[in-house]
């Protein structure tokens, strides 16, 4: 199987104001394989939104390197970097963060505009739209639809440039159990139909099971579990 992601003896440390520095992530060595869902758990500060941002190549390890679709990003100047996020990545939050003016398909379209994508923009939003089940609400306005829908929304945004992978941070964190079941059963769908690699981020123990892998941070390192 294609790894996408692999990460060498990862360490973050934090400097405190007050001259210590804490240690959040430890000797991380992790795999992300290629149209898989890789679920990231443990509980509150345990470093997942740090390991998340340092793998999508929005903060640096302190020491250690990822090796994202064979290229040590580690050592990328941050103009590559600022290029691969664009083109390679999506990212999608707890807070889903619509622009309440803009409906739907104009929400994400927003996202090729900002990516600099010209051709293609209807076909591309009215597919990802499509693939998150929202093809019958394309021109409905945010505050017109369900939190769950708002989401599915927020995904289409994530996916609509065809990213290589998305980084979901505790997406289903706002979501009553139902909704969330239902954003799980999507990115399901985005893994094993459309071949899209997503990593997501959770404290919640009852969607784990989910997960083609499931890394679990305790501490700073993995649990060990099979
Ligand atoms: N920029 C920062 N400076 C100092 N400490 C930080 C910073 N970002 C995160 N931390 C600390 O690192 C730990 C992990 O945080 P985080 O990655 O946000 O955890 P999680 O996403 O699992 O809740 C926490 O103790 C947090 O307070
Ligand atoms: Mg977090």
């Amino acid at each position: 199987m294609a790894q996408l992601i692999k990460t060498i003896d990862l360490n973050k440390r934090f400097s405190l104001p007050n001259g210590d520095s804490l240690h959040v992530l430890k000797n991380i060595n992790m795999v992300i394989d290629e149209g898989k869902l890789t679920i990231l758990r443990g509980r509150s500060g345990s470093g997942k939104t740090t390991l998340m941002n340092i793998l999508a190549a929005l903060d640096f390890a302190t020491s250690g390197d990822v090796i994202f679709d064979n290229m040590n990003i580690s050592k990328m100047s941050e103009r590559k970097r600022c290029l691969l996020r664009r083109e390679k990545i999506g990212f999608i939050f707890q807070s889903v963060a619509l622009i309440p003016t803009m409906n739907a398909y104009e929400n994400v379209e927003y996202m090729l505009r900002l990516a600099g994508i010209k051709k293609h923009r209807k076909e591309l939003v009215t597919e990802a739209l499509r693939m998150v089940g929202l093809g019958a609400r394309m021109y409905h306005m945010p505050q017109e639809l369900s939190g769950g829908e708002q989401q599915r929304v927020a995904t289409a945004r994530a996916i609509v440039h065809k990213p290589k992978i998305v980084f979901a941070d505790e997406p289903t964190a706002e979501l009553d159990t139902n909704t969330a079941i239902q954003i799980m059963k999507i990115f399901k769908n985005l893994t094993d139909k459309e071949g899209i690699t997503i990593v997501m981020a959770t404290h919640d123990v009852g969607i784990m099971e989910l997960g083609h892998r499931v890394y679990e941070l305790e501490d700073g390192g993995f649990i060990e579990r099979e």
